[in-house]
């Protein structure tokens, strides 16, 4: 059965007042999880400190994160942010030996290439795969990248610049083909596309719970396949990612067998609270109805925009695109404020304005949208 959609929306008081196209940077805020946080702080005004029921709220989103990727509970660790995951995840891989490569692309938001170039001093070394003259990045630019010298292929799901996906699957398959592990960051995608990692080939996928999932700044994940973890001890670490965090053991270290060992400190209580509302309201809709909707909206967007004149950077192949429309501006900047004034939120990042979508826009969105652009375009298209 399709969700109703247009009563959906109404859980969004802002998309009465704005054309909110701007989920790739931060969700609109739904009903639900402006209630959560206000629950949080009735929480605190009648007991102070909460801790046992607070443990458990991080136990249920770590519940929620499992059947929103079809994985276990114990393949998931809710993290501070996106980047705490993935540190805690190279942490843990040695880079002493013959496999010490790490292959990126040239799309990675920078968190995840930062990241890996930090390594380098514990003997990793970075590989890129770099666009083709199309400026799109195939699962061919990874196979000279990828043989027995590759440790892990950590790469982005969606390019935050311009709305492109890269084929993760066809390159997870070469990386195990050659004995490599491979980490997806997900963050520009997960809540608006499907994921099964049961179906998947993709042993990690880090992302947080700010922009798609419908939560809030300071909280994350790191899901991380039962096999592909075995052995893997991270040097980051901290009490919340020990075997018995009760213990309150100071003499070692002892992380959880789960991916709970890709924790460290205290879990960000009231992020939990407004993650859990998002996740209870994705997970009523399922991803499975999510997907095909954005997919429709982003490509209608793009035709329209291609009608008018002014192409989107982004690729039209709904098997090569995420919720992201991107479109090139010699003003970026100020195109993105043209649009404030008209009260069209969007992003902008290097040379491309971002129109993201989520199941909560709708074809008015994008009337308004192209509308604007058609006006605005003698001042700031290419
Ligand atoms: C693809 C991608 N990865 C990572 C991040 C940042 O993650 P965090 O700040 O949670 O570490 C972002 C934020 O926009 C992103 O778009």
């Amino acid at each position: 059965m399709t969700p109703d959609f247009a009563a959906l929306r109404r859980l969004f008081p802002i998309l009465s007042r704005k054309t909110y196209l701007n989920s790739g940077s931060y969700a609109a805020l739904a009903d639900p999880v402006e209630a959560a946080f206000h629950a949080y702080l009735a929480c605190r005004q009648q007991h102070g400190a909460a801790w046992d029921q607070w443990v458990m709220k991080n136990e249920a989103v770590r519940g929620q994160m499992a059947r929103l990727l079809n994985a276990s509970a114990d393949e998931v660790a809710i993290t501070a942010s996106a980047s705490a995951g993935i540190n805690a995840l190279a942490s843990s891989i040695d880079f002493s030996g013959p496999r010490n490569t790490v292959v990126i692309s040239d799309w990675e938001f920078p968190t995840n290439a930062q990241i890996w170039y930090a390594q380098e001093r514990r003997g990793a070394r970075v590989a890129r795969a770099m666009p083709d003259a199309q400026g799109l990045i195939g699962p061919e630019a990874f196979a000279p990248l990828i043989d027995e010298s590759t440790a892990i292929v950590a790469i982005t799901q969606v390019c935050y610049l311009n709305g492109a996906r890269l084929d993760v699957e066809a390159v997870a398959e070469m990386a195990h083909a050659r004995g490599a592990k491979v980490m997806v960051d997900a963050y520009q995608a997960v809540g608006a596309r499907h994921w099964d990692m049961a179906a998947s080939k993709v042993d990690f996928l880090a992302g947080g719970m700010l922009k798609y999932l419908l939560g809030t700044a300071g909280i994350g994940f790191l899901y991380a396949r039962t096999e592909a973890m075995a052995g893997l001890i991270p040097t980051q670490t901290g009490w919340f990612a020990q075997a018995d965090i009760g213990a309150m053991d100071s003499t070692g270290n002892h992380p959880a067998p789960s991916a709970r060992r890709f924790e460290a400190g205290t879990p960000p209580v009231p992020s939990t609270y407004a993650a859990e509302a998002g996740l209870e309201l994705l997970l009523s809709i399922g991803t499975e109805a999510i997907q095909p909707r954005i997919e429709a909206l982003t490509g209608q967007c793009m035709d329209r925009l291609a009608a008018m004149g002014w192409p989107a950077a982004t690729p039209r192949d709904d098997a090569r695109r995420g919720p992201t429309v991107a479109v090139p501006s010699r003003d970026p900047a100020g195109l993105v404020a043209a649009l404030a004034a008209r009260d069209i939120v969007t992003s902008w990042r290097a040379g491309n304005i971002r129109a993201s979508f989520h199941f909560y826009n709708d074809e008015s969105d994008i009337e308004r949208f192209v509308a604007a652009l058609a006006d605005l375009k003698a001042a700031y298209a290419p």
